[in-house]
């Protein structure tokens, strides 16, 4: 059994758009910050007694769609690896599943890792990345620590790895609503590729932040930095309101939290907001700021159901080295 641990990674410009829907390449790049809350932790045991696999999802068994596209992609792995044998597959995720806040990312990583581990592929970096790509496009960030930037192109260029420079950055999740969200994001990625107006300059601009935003890591410039997050999320979810049927994620709190760290910074507390395929609000700052910046928008906000929580850089996936320990830790919070 091997068993790995990965969390969710927060876009500050976003990818929204493949290029290939079954090598789930991007139509264009994208660079996250991987946090330290909210791990997802995946085991993955083969069993030759298997005649199909067994999907374990947070203490009960999967959805069928759930189990359906874990297989797919074990498949994937057992073709690389030459084998036929079925395996075990528990998964506990802590963070609220399908509220875009990202469960996919940290969920495939794991598993990436985990199935990678327990067949046997001696994969590097890169490579991990490019499997846990299949598994769900923002995945193949998740295999990075801190801040990653996902290149487009085909199969082998398409991987991410570390951006490797920049300010220390933290963010605050605020979650405004924490149920399912209504489109998944692939339908709506294609739904808006299809039928978005905006589709082809939403492409054009997100390319050029993603310029823009390594050169404004490079030069440790915060400013920039925030300042592109918020306008390439906002750039992004014009294009989705666009689709038709028309999607729309954000709600009413949302733009609120929008408001709030617009009217922070007028008070001089650098923060900026984003949001991936769904309510809730992300507030990009300055490593230091983190705690403030969470106690600030949960008084200034007054919403009383909205949690925020504190984020900083967090690891890449990783297998955890005592199988067994993991294992218990498991079996005890069933
Ligand atoms: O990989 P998916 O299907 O979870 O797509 C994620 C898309 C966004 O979260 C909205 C943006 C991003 O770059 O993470």
């Amino acid at each position: 059994m091997t068993t790995a641990i990965a969390h969710p990674n927060i876009a500050l410009v976003k990818y929204w758009g493949k290029s290939d829907d079954r090598l789930m390449l991007p139509a264009s790049g994208s660079l996250s910050l991987t946090l330290d809350v909210f791990p997802t932790r995946t085991s993955v045991a083969l069993d030759d007694t298997l005649a199909h696999d067994a999907v374990q999802f947070d203490g009960s068994p999967a959805q069928p769609a759930v189990a359906d596209r874990v297989t797919a992609f074990l498949d994937l792995v057992r073709e690389r690896a030459g084998s036929r044998t079925h395996a075990r597959v528990t998964t506990r995720n802590s963070v609220p599943t399908g509220a875009g806040l990202a469960s996919s990312a940290s969920g495939f990583a794991a598993l990436a890792v985990a199935a990678a581990g327990a067949y046997g592929l001696q994969l590097d970096p890169p490579s991990l990345s490019r499997l846990a790509r299949r598994g769900s496009g923002s995945a193949a960030r998740s295999i990075v620590a801190g801040a990653a930037v996902w290149h487009a192109g085909d199969d082998r260029a398409s991987f991410a790895e570390p951006v490797g420079r920049g300010p220390a950055l933290g963010m605050v999740v605020v979650v405004v609503r924490a149920e399912r969200k209504k489109v998944s994001s692939r339908d709506a990625m294609r739904r808006t590729r299809e039928s978005s107006p905006y589709f082809d300059a939403w492409l054009r601009s997100s390319e050029a932040d993603l310029d823009a935003m390594l050169a404004a890591f490079a030069r440790d410039d915060f400013t920039a930095i925030g300042e592109i997050t918020e306008s390439n999320a906002l750039r992004m979810h014009a294009a989705i309101q666009a689709s038709r049927p028309p999607i729309r994620y954000l709600a009413p709190e949302s733009l609120r939290v929008f408001d709030t760290a617009e009217r922070l910074r007028a008070d001089g507390l650098a923060a900026y907001a984003t949001a991936d395929a769904g309510p809730n609000v992300v507030l990009l700052c300055r490593e230091g700021d983190v705690a403030e910046v969470r106690d600030e928008v949960v008084a200034r906000l007054g919403l009383p159901d909205t949690a925020a929580i504190a984020a900083h850089a967090g690891p890449g996936a990783h297998t955890v080295p005592d199988a067994r320990d993991a294992a218990g830790a498991q079996g005890a919070a069933a």
